[in-house]
């Protein structure tokens, strides 16, 4: 069968250039635009990657017209309702879903790896008091560079397993240490003898004093949303780790690098700012007014944790982390303060059903749940961005894996359309106007 293809003409020059159309399992047909220099000496100009494929992945596929999610093909609303956040680690890494010896195998792999040499708990000192955690775990993560560095060979494909496994690993005790070093409690060493997520619960809630017993259905809510966090494809974070990666870099620093992109608002902040609106809006009384004002035109207030880029029709996330949030704020103790849950639910009621966000699709994102669940964890808002980062640290690594396995892989390096100064000589300062 031949290529299809796609001729590109200089309507100019008269020369052209056939660019070989690839096919993709789902989704949009791409244009190969690699020799279009050579054949037109052009490059394509495309701010914000709109519609630009920088790589070839068989990790994860979302369709946002459609509502679509899927990791290695099974949809994201099957593997939240019947698998667990380790067993997605290992989907994503590797392709499949594992037997039970090798799920029990991975497990064993990534509980050996969960402490963090002696040294870096001494590095936390060095932070502000009021640090903010996600300056503490972009230090943190970087520094794990120093521990493994000249030993660790990116050619070799063994090493480089470990590495995904020592991320995977390490992640949960550098976010609980983070916390514990911002209220100047004593670090929890991780205790293998827990499951992942409540490991984590336990590293960042148990103290010397006192015994943190896990309640399942706060651990199940705080799987759920990891699962749901753990990759979305090309997204801003995991495209610095990818370009990072591409240069060689080392990939623990490649990690801190996603994780200062995630740092943005326009990214990993989303969740944080839905309890800041809430907190604004204080108690469901005031919902209307503030309704109006996500309405006015002449007002920039906007419903936080409502509306996605990509996703036009639902986001196939929030359908299932809203039935775990409502499930956890029914089970949550009556002496916690719900007012804050009561304006969150009543909010979602009321804007669901509102003409406006009903016109322009404005749904509930995940990120409105996933604020809900951790506030409800007892987890600060500060912390949640490293709460999304816990989760998508899989994603990111998985990614650079599938890279540093491309045959195609060569390091990142946009073109640009320079619009400055033409050349000009050196004016000497005493003779400059
Ligand atoms: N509240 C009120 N109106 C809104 C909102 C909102 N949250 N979102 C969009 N609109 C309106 C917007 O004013 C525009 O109206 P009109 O057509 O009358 O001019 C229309 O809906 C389309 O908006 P847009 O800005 O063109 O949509 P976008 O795709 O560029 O923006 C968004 C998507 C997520 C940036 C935006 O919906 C938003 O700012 N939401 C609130 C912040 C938020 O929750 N962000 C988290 C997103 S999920 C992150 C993740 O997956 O990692």
């Amino acid at each position: 069968m031949t290529t299809p293809t796609v001729t590109i003409t200089d309507n100019i020059t008269g020369k052209t250039s056939e660019c070989p159309v690839l096919v993709p399992t789902y989704g949009p047909r791409v244009i190969d635009t690699k020799d279009l220099y050579k054949d037109l000496g052009m490059f394509t100009h495309d701010p914000g990657f709109m519609t630009t494929s920088a790589c070839r992945s068989s990790i994860t596929y979302l369709d946002g017209d459609e509502g679509k999610l899927f990791h290695r093909g099974y949809p994201i609303e099957q593997l939240a309702e019947h698998s667990s956040y380790l067993e997605v680690c290992y989907l994503l890494l590797y392709g499949e879903l594992p037997t039970r010896t090798q799920f029990e195998e991975f497990e064993y792999q990534v509980k050996f790896r969960s402490n963090v040499h002696e040294r870096v708990n001494h590095m936390y000192s060095g932070y502000m008091y009021d640090a903010h955690p996600m300056s503490i775990m972009v230090g943190v993560m970087g520094a794990l560079s120093s521990y493994y560095h000249e030993a660790l060979d990116l050619k070799d494909p063994v090493d480089r397993d470990l590495t995904a496994k020592r991320v995977i690993a390490k992640m949960p005790t550098l976010a609980a240490q983070c916390y514990k070093y911002a209220i100047g409690h004593p670090f929890v060493y991780p205790n293998n003898s827990l499951g992942y997520v409540e490991n984590f619960l336990n590293m960042m809630f148990s103290h010397p004093m006192s015994t943190y017993i896990p309640d399942p259905v706060a651990v199940r809510a705080l799987e759920v949303m990891l699962i749901l966090h753990a990759d979305h494809e090309q997204n801003a974070s995991t495209s610095t780790v990818r370009l990072a990666g591409s240069a060689g870099a080392n990939p623990f620093a490649c990690i801190a690098a996603g994780m200062v992109t995630l740092w943005g608002p326009a990214h990993g902040g989303a969740n944080e700012a839905v309890l800041h609106m809430l907190n604004e809006i204080k108690t469901p009384e005031n919902i209307p007014k503030f309704i109006a004002r996500a309405k006015d035109k002449n007002d920039t207030f906007r419903l936080m944790g409502f509306g996605h880029r990509v996703y036009k029709n639902f986001d196939p996330r929030s359908r299932v982390i809203r039935k775990v949030c409502h499930d956890l704020l029914g089970h949550m103790p009556a002496n916690v303060n719900t007012r804050l849950f009561d304006t969150a639910m009543t909010l979602e009621e009321i804007a669901v059903k509102d003409e406006y966000f009903i016109e322009r699709k404005l749904y509930p994102n995940v990120d409105f749940y996933s604020g809900i669940i951790l506030k409800a964890l007892g987890i600060p808002e500060s912390m949640f961005t490293v709460m999304f980062g816990l989760g998508r640290a899989v994603g990111w690594i998985a990614q650079w894996l599938e890279m540093m396995q491309d045959p195609d892989f060569r390091i990142g390096r946009p073109r640009q359309l320079y619009v400055g100064s033409r050349q000009r000589d050196y004016v000497p300062i005493e003779q400059r106007g």
